[in-house]
């Protein structure tokens, strides 16, 4: 174990480390816990402050995963700067990061997988194979190496949200599942470590995918319930600049992320698109007034 100067908190880079220190922290302490790839921002930073009010130990792992980066994404380029993130996750008075290496997680001989059927063939499932059967292998594996009580994730990675959640359900995995609301910019565009690939005119163009997400609320506001309307007003708003890429608009299900013809109660809309080399996600509720 690390010490980090002049604070508490402590870096664990070893899983049997880290599993030792969570089991005797949960004697008589509960454990909240925020699972990240790093490079932080305001979003992240919110679910570390909703983890501080749940629990006695907040626990914060940073872990870029191999596993869930196809051979054509951006494992390499992926940002990283530790020592800011420590800086952030200090001030949060974050009181363990569990920040491992490839090795340590996945040990020579590595094979087993936790595949969440039916919820990885939609959205964004489609087109990034295998990617959600990593993020659920590696929250399977944090979870039994953390132990913790709770664990928070942002609703701005809705279909994730849902993986873990059904994930959490059918392994009977005794932690509480906390989700988050999406943090954005003051422009609206949703915090993500990505943002930071986009140059200034990329960046200005961003802007239009919340956007897109506005417009859909208010037509569902004003009474419109056909889902293919509002698909196609969503699209409107991404063309009214060049350059966005759009990869889906869909209106689905918020449970099984099935498509929906009608808006009746409760539904998701997610965007995917790519502007340049950036690919950006972002989602919202849709809800009958
Ligand atoms: P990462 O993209 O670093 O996100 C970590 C957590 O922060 C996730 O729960 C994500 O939904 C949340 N988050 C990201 N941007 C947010 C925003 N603008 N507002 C609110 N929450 C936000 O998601 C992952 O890492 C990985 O897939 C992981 C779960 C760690 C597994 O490797």
């Amino acid at each position: 174990m690390t010490a980090n100067h002049s604070t508490n908190m402590r870096t664990i880079r070893t899983v049997s480390e880290m599993q030792a220190t969570a089991d005797e922290l949960r004697k008589d302490r509960r454990i909240a816990f925020v699972p990240t790839m790093g490079y932080l921002h305001e979003g992240h930073l919110a679910l570390v402050r909703k983890a501080r009010e749940l629990a006695d130990v907040v626990v914060v792992s940073i872990f870029v995963n191999p596993i869930q980066f196809g051979p054509t994404e951006d494992l390499a380029r992926y940002p990283r700067d530790f020592d800011r993130d420590a800086a952030l996750l200090e001030k949060e008075r974050t009181d363990i990061i569990f920040y491992p290496n490839d090795g340590e997680m996945y040990e020579k001989g590595f094979t087993t997988y936790v595949e969440v059927r039916k919820l990885e063939d939609h959205l964004c499932g489609k087109t990034r194979l295998g990617h959600f059967t990593g993020v659920a292998t590696v929250v399977a594996k944090l979870f039994n190496i953390v132990k913790p009580h709770c664990a928070v994730f942002g609703q701005k990675d809705y279909q994730q949200l849902m993986v873990i959640e059904r994930m959490v359900k059918d392994l009977n995995m005794d932690v509480e599942i906390v989700p988050y609301p999406t943090v954005r910019e003051p422009d609206g565009l949703a915090m993500s470590s990505r943002n930071t690939y986009l140059s200034d005119i990329e960046r200005k163009k961003a802007r239009l995918i919340s956007a897109s997400l506005r417009k859909a609320e208010e037509m569902v506001g004003s009474g419109e319930r056909n889902t293919d309307t509002i698909r196609r007003a969503v699209d409107d708003v991404l063309h009214q600049e060049d350059g966005i890429d759009v990869e889906y608009i869909n209106i689905c299900d918020t449970g099984t992320l099935e498509d929906v013809p009608v808006i009746a109660g409760r539904a998701v809309l997610a965007v995917a698109c790519r502007i340049g080399k950036t690919r950006l996600i972002d989602n919202t509720i849709l809800t009958e007034a």
